[in-house]
């Protein structure tokens, strides 16, 4: 590709101008392999974004999105409707835990965040409490980037150039403790007792009769990797369930067998309220977001409404998109009939080994992990954070065919579920040469 052709796009989440100097081009993938612009077959050590869970261009998901094109490329979902919309909706709610059954489909986490925001404070407010118009949030939470997520997340990057977000909003702490709780194995032992925070900190400064809603990510991905630690996603669902507040997970990296079960619900055994989901529900293949409810609160809204009125006054020109609903149908078959969420949770022991192995490597000063996710975390270097994590990316790429993902100075690995044995060893063999020769 020549210079000019690279002026045009303003990349999202990109240096744009370093990007442009030497840009890192991906052409085609297949399985566990990308194809770089220059023919090398990269190892995706991220699932591309933590979306890819079945690997890349799976056949029966490619076919189904093919076949759906030619078929109906588009209806309209307010006041009308096409069958797979409900075919996929009845799909997702197949796998979904029991009693979460009620689908809102958007285009991505940031609208599948915003709309299950929008739909805990119209929820209150439907059934006559509206002063509960609080949210609560995390510190180095992330959902997304609408003026809902950027206000509940909790990263000064993403905030500070949009002035002050929703009002109403607060944060609890972030439960990563380095110092008590590194290189721990799965669950951290030290920490639920950081929930305890929302109740006496939060609910006692704003009266739990003003909060409609917290959102948590199960494991905070975006801004590093941080398992919760024991007991404490348990305690958080207490106090929840005690004050009448929603409890919403942010399921979007964990849900469709990140961490070996179809969600991260499902494996603290934790039932939250509301669940948002994207990125795994079509294996990435086209973009869909949803809102998973529980009955009782669908419920709520159709019998605050007359029976011909709009209930919800919310919704996307894509929602339940044709193409959308073919690859979140393909996709659901695909995790089921090829025992995905099982495959992950079987290779986790192995996977946990083998990032365990980094340590003691310079300046690795952390490795967290669970299920098929984990966190590395390097000391930065003096005076310029993100720069060593940033190297260590740059080397993968160009040197050992290798993507990871960088955040700050933590890298973040979260490969397909569908990673062998053998590449789990490639892929920690490959980071750990290029920690060494980033320190050397
Ligand atoms: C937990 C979480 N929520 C929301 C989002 C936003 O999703 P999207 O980029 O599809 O808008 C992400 C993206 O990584 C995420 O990790």
């Amino acid at each position: 590709m020549s210079k000019q052709q690279f002026e045009h796009l303003w990349m999202p989440f990109t240096a744009n101008r370093q990007f442009k100097s030497q840009p890192r081009l991906i052409k085609a993938a297949k399985g566990m392999y990308f194809t770089s612009e220059d023919d090398r077959q990269i190892l995706d050590g991220t699932a591309g974004l933590w979306c890819v869970n079945a690997g890349h261009n799976h056949p029966k998901i490619v076919d189904a999105i093919q076949r759906q094109a030619a078929t109906l490329d588009f209806a309209p979902t307010f006041q009308m409707a096409h069958p797979l919309a409900f075919e996929a909706a009845t799909a997702l709610a197949g796998i979904t835990p029991k009693g979460l059954d009620r689908i809102f489909f958007c285009n991505d986490g940031s609208e599948g965040v915003d709309t299950a925001l929008k739909m805990a404070l119209a929820y209150h407010r439907v059934r006559g409490d509206a002063g509960r118009h609080r949210l609560i949030g995390r510190e180095r939470g992330y959902h997304g980037v609408g003026f809902g997520g950027i206000s509940v997340g909790g990263i000064a990057g993403n905030r500070k150039q949009f002035g002050p977000g929703l009002a109403g909003v607060d944060h609890l702490k972030h439960p990563l403790d380095i110092d008590r709780n590194a290189f721990s194995k799965g669950l951290p032992q030290h920490g639920a007792e950081l929930a305890n925070e929302f109740e006496q900190r939060l609910l006692a400064l704003h009266d739990p009769s003003t909060i409609a809603a917290l959102i948590v990510e199960p494991i905070q991905g975006s801004t590093g990797v941080i398992i919760p630690p024991r007991g404490y996603l348990q305690k958080i669902r207490e106090i929840c369930s005690k004050h009448g507040i929603l409890l919403i997970f942010d399921e979007v990296i964990t849900g469709f067998g990140r961490l070996g079960s179809a969600f991260a619900a499902d494996y603290f055994d934790i039932k939250p309220d509301m669940i948002v989901l994207a990125k795994g529900l079509t294996n990435a293949a086209v973009p869909m977001g949803a809102v998973v409810c529980n009955t009782s609160i669908y419920d709520s809204f159709m019998q605050a409404a007359p029976p011909d009125a709009i209930e919800f006054f919310h919704g996307y020109t894509y929602s339940a998109h044709p193409l959308a609903c073919a690859a979140a149908i393909a996709s659901i078959e695909v995790y089921r009939e090829e025992n995905i969420f099982q495959a992950a949770a079987d290779m986790a022991s192995y996977f946990e080994a083998a990032a365990h192995q980094l340590r003691g490597l310079p300046h690795v000063k952390d490795v967290r992990n669970l299920g098929m996710v984990c966190g590395i975390e390097l000391e930065p270097q003096v005076g310029k954070t993100t720069t060593r994590a940033f190297d260590v990316f740059h080397r993968c790429f160009w040197e050992k065919d290798l993507l990871i993902r960088t955040t700050g100075d933590i890298i973040a690995l979260s490969p397909p579920l569908i990673i062998s044995k053998a590449e789990i060893d490639c892929l920690f063999g490959r980071l750990a040469e290029a920690i060494r020769e980033q320190a050397a």
